[in-house]
C-alpha cells in the first residue's frame, strides 16, 4: 500500500480494534457538518453524531447515495435532524457555494469534520476542475478553503471544533514547494500522504491562529479501516488477492471513528488542539514541517484557493487576521 512497506505488515501493526469512546455525551443543540458522509468513516461519524442527538449535515458530491444514507441514518437513530447538501471538493466554486449556503441558512456550526478524501485513484496524474493534482485538490485545498470560509460561523458558535482525517503515512511525506502541484514528479503513493501532511500542517497552524478565538482543530488517524478508500488499489500494484484477506485484520468503520467522535465531543481536550490523535491519545509524527514551511504552505493555499475572491462571494468582510504575514 505504501512505498517500501509491505501492506500486510502495515495492516497487522494496526489490527487492534482500538479503544471505544465510552463517554455517552450528547450532541444535542450542536450542528455538525461531515464531508464525504455518504460512505465509510464519514457515514459512520454522521450516524453516531445523529444517534447522540446532533443536527447533522451530510456534505456530499453524490446526492443519490447521500439521500439514501440520510434515510438510513434517520431510520437507525430516530433523529430527523439529518440533512444533505451538495459539495464537490474538487471544485473551488462548489466549495464556495456550499459555504455560502451554510453561512446564510445555518444559525450555528459547532463542528466541521473534514472527512472526505481519496487515495491512489489513478497511476496517472489527474486534475481537479481548478487544475490541482487530485489528492492535493480534494484532500487538502478543498478542505482548506471550506474551513476558511466557514470560519466566521465557527467563531460565532465558539467553542467549536475542526476535525481533519489524516493518515500515518504522512510520516513518509514531505512538501516539495518547487513541485507543489506534482507536475514534474507524480507518484500516486506520494500524492496521498503528501496531501495529508499538508492537512496536518494546516491543523497545527489553524490551532495557533484560532484557538484563542475559541475554535480548536484536531487531526485524527483512524487506523486502517474497511471502507471504499482503497477502491483504486485493485487496479494498481496491490492485487485484490492480497487486499481482500488482509481486510479481515482491519478496523470496522465503527471502531475506526471512535477518535473522531472523541475529537468532536469530548470536553476539556483543548490542550490536544493542533495535534494528531490516534486512539484518543496524541500520536507522535515525524515529518513535521518547520514553522516557516507551514506559513509558506498556508500562504500558497490562500493564493491557490483564491481565498479573498471566495470570501467576497460569501459576503465575509475582509479581516486582517486571515492574512498571515
Ligand atoms: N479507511 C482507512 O483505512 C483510512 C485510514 C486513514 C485515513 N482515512 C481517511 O478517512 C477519510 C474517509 O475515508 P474512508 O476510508 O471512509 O473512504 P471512503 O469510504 O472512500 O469515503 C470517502 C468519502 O470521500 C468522498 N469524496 C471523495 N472525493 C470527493 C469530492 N471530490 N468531493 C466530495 N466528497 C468526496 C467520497 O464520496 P463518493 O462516495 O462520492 O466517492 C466518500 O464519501 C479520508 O479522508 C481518508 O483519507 C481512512
Amino acid at each position: 500500500m505504501y512505498e517500501n512497506e509491505s501492506y500486510i505488515s502495515f495492516v497487522s501493526r494496526d489490527r487492534s480494534l482500538g479503544p471505544k469512546y465510552d463517554n455517552e455525551i450528547r450532541c444535542s443543540g450542536r450542528t455538525v457538518i461531515v464531508t464525504g458522509a455518504n460512505s465509510g468513516l464519514g457515514r459512520e461519524t454522521a450516524r453516531e453524531l445523529a444517534r447522540r442527538g446532533g443536527k447533522v449535515i451530510l456534505a456530499c458530491r453524490d446526492l443519490k447515495s447521500a439521500y439514501k444514507t440520510r434515510d438510513e441514518i434517520i431510520e437507525e437513530t430516530y433523529n430527523k435532524n439529518v440533512s444533505v447538501k451538495h459539495i464537490d471538493l474538487s471544485s473551488l466554486d462548489s466549495v464556495a457555494k456550499f459555504a455560502h449556503d451554510i453561512l446564510s441558512t445555518e444559525k450555528r456550526l459547532d463542528v466541521l469534520v473534514n472527512n472526505a478524501g481519496l487515495m491512489h485513484i489513478s497511476k496517472t496524474r489527474q486534475l481537479t476542475a481548478d487544475g490541482f493534482e487530485l489528492h492535493l485538490g480534494v484532500n487538502y485545498l478543498g478542505a482548506y478553503l471550506l474551513t476558511q470560509l466557514l470560519l466566521p460561523k465557527l467563531i460565532q458558535s465558539r467553542p467549536s471544533r475542526v476535525v481533519n482525517l489524516t493518515t500515518v503515512s504522512m510520516n513518509k511525506a514531505n512538501i516539495d514547494f518547487a513541485d507543489f502541484n506534482l507536475a514534474a514528479d507524480y507518484d500516486p503513493y506520494n500524492a496521498y500522504p503528501r496531501s495529508k501532511l499538508a492537512l496536518m500542517s494546516f491543523t497545527q497552524l489553524f490551532n495557533q491562529k484560532y484557538k484563542a478565538q475559541g475554535v480548536t482543530s484536531y487531526a485524527v488517524y483512524p487506523g486502517v479501516a474497511t471502507t471504499s478508500l482503497a477502491r483504486g488499489l485493485s487496479q494498481s500494484t496491490i492485487s485484490s488477492a492480497v487486499f481482500k484477506p488482509t481486510s479481515l485484520l482491519m478496523r470496522t468503520p465503527e471502531n475506526a471513528i471512535q477518535s473522531v467522535i472523541y475529537c468532536c465531543l469530548e470536553p476539556g481536550i483543548e490542550e490536544k488542539s493542533g495535534q494528531c490523535i490516534k486512539d484518543m491519545k496524541v500520536m507522535k509524527w515525524t515529518s513535521e514541517l518547520s514553522n516557516e514551511d507551514s506559513l509558506r504552505l498556508w500562504k500558497i493555499s490562500q493564493v491557490w484557493t483564491q481565498l479573498d475572491k471566495y470570501r467576497q462571494f460569501c459576503n465575509i468582510p475582509a479581516a486582517q487576521d486571515h492574512v498571515i504575514k
